[in-house]
């Protein structure tokens, strides 16, 4: 067996959690789109079941995957339907949509679904992707509260939340304030970066994906914010090694060339595994207790490594990618990317759950 794994740890996933919900007294929804950001939807669902009151997708394929996975708590859809007819498919799951155009709003409210529980209306605070105008939510929220008389949620997505920048949300916080102000409706603001630094932009649900994964948006070069543990490992072992002269060089286009003997390490790991083509010369990969150099050019299915100091390390030693350390932030920046892209392309290899 190609010994290429993704390690997940869903006991880690729940401390993560527990820390989301230290950080916000409203409800949970925890975010699993894209498969949870690489780690399994249905596996992650499962083990927040008692922690969460509901979960948050991104569209329909990924909402009946969790309810064939057996998640019976409300699950939001956070693009919504993408075309008319899949609104009856939506509510035939008991999926929730949310309502960010016209012509969705008029869909609902021409009685495609009278058994709404709720409804969550999406407002452009700013982001300028989804949502409906601050100058028309009023206009929506009325019409919705005429003819479905069930609890409302306003959402928003914060464009800045990622940094810590103090005062970063107040322009998109005044704008949602003051556009839902009078009216009678739920709030919906937070994502992860809203919770580990704003607390000023909390709303009754709360949307967090990254954080619960172990990792923070703002990166990992600030000091933590939580305790967070990643819940990712990507895992592999040194398959050969050979000693290469000075002057020889190592993968493709050589961007590699030995300056002095060099035993040259071999990790069935690369691009197809998610790890990054781009990473740079000397990036640390972690085999055992020593930190070793990536050196040559990542492929598709395996990385190279410098061995020459760390005699110890064998055909067999285990390495770690990313995980605890190196951590996948530290990776991304490396890389110029985010833990996010990182996470979620980490697709090919065998996912392993722990839960202890
Ligand atoms: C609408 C919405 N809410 C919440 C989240 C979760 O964000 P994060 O992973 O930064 O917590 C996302 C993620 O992209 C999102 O699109």
């Amino acid at each position: 067996m190609r010994p290429t794994h993704i390690h997940i740890n869903l006991t880690r996933l729940r401390h993560n959690t527990r820390l989301a919900r230290q950080c916000h007294g409203g409800s949970l929804l925890a975010v699993v789109k894209a498969n949870a950001y690489g780690h399994g939807a249905s596996a992650c669902a499962r083990a927040l079941v008692d922690l969460v009151e509901g979960f948050a997708v991104s569209n329909l394929d990924e909402g009946i995957e969790l309810r064939e996975a057996g998640i019976t708590q409300p699950i939001l859809l956070l693009e919504g339907g993408f075309g008319p007819d899949e609104l009856p498919l939506i509510r035939h799951r008991h999926l929730t949509p949310v309502i960010h155009t016209p012509w969705q709003a008029e869909q609902l409210l021409g009685g495609v679904c009278p058994d709404l529980d709720s409804v969550w209306l999406k407002m452009d605070s700013g982001m300028h992707r989804l949502g409906f105008s601050p100058e028309s939510i009023a206009h929506w929220v009325r019409r919705f509260q005429h003819q479905h008389p069930v609890p409302i949620v306003v959402m928003s997505h914060f464009a800045h939340a990622d940094g810590r920048t103090p005062h970063a949300l107040d322009p998109a916080l005044n704008v949602f304030r003051k556009a839902i102000s009078g009216l009678s409706v739920s709030t919906s603001l937070a994502n992860s970066g809203a919770l580990l630094g704003y607390p000023e932009a909390q709303g009754d649900w709360a949307r967090p994906g990254l954080m619960l994964y172990g990792l923070d948006p703002s990166g990992s070069q600030h000091p933590p914010r939580a305790p967070l543990l990643p819940v990712m490992s990507l895992r592999s072992q040194v398959f050969t090694e050979r000693w290469i002269s000075h002057g020889e060089f190592v993968g493709y286009g050589g961007l590699f060339c030995a300056q002095r003997p060099t035993r040259v390490g071999v990790i069935p790991c690369g691009y197809g595994d998610g790890y990054p083509r781009n990473a740079p010369q000397g990036t640390p990969v972690r085999i055992g207790q020593r930190i070793v150099p990536l050196i040559g050019r990542v492929s598709m299915d395996m990385l190279t490594v410098d061995l020459t100091d760390a005699p110890e390390v064998q055909p067999g030693s285990t390495v770690e990618l990313w995980g605890d350390n190196p951590n996948v932030g530290d990776l991304a920046q490396a890389c110029g990317t985010i833990a996010y892209e990182l996470i979620c392309q980490a697709r090919r290899a065998p996912h392993h759950y722990q839960d202890e």
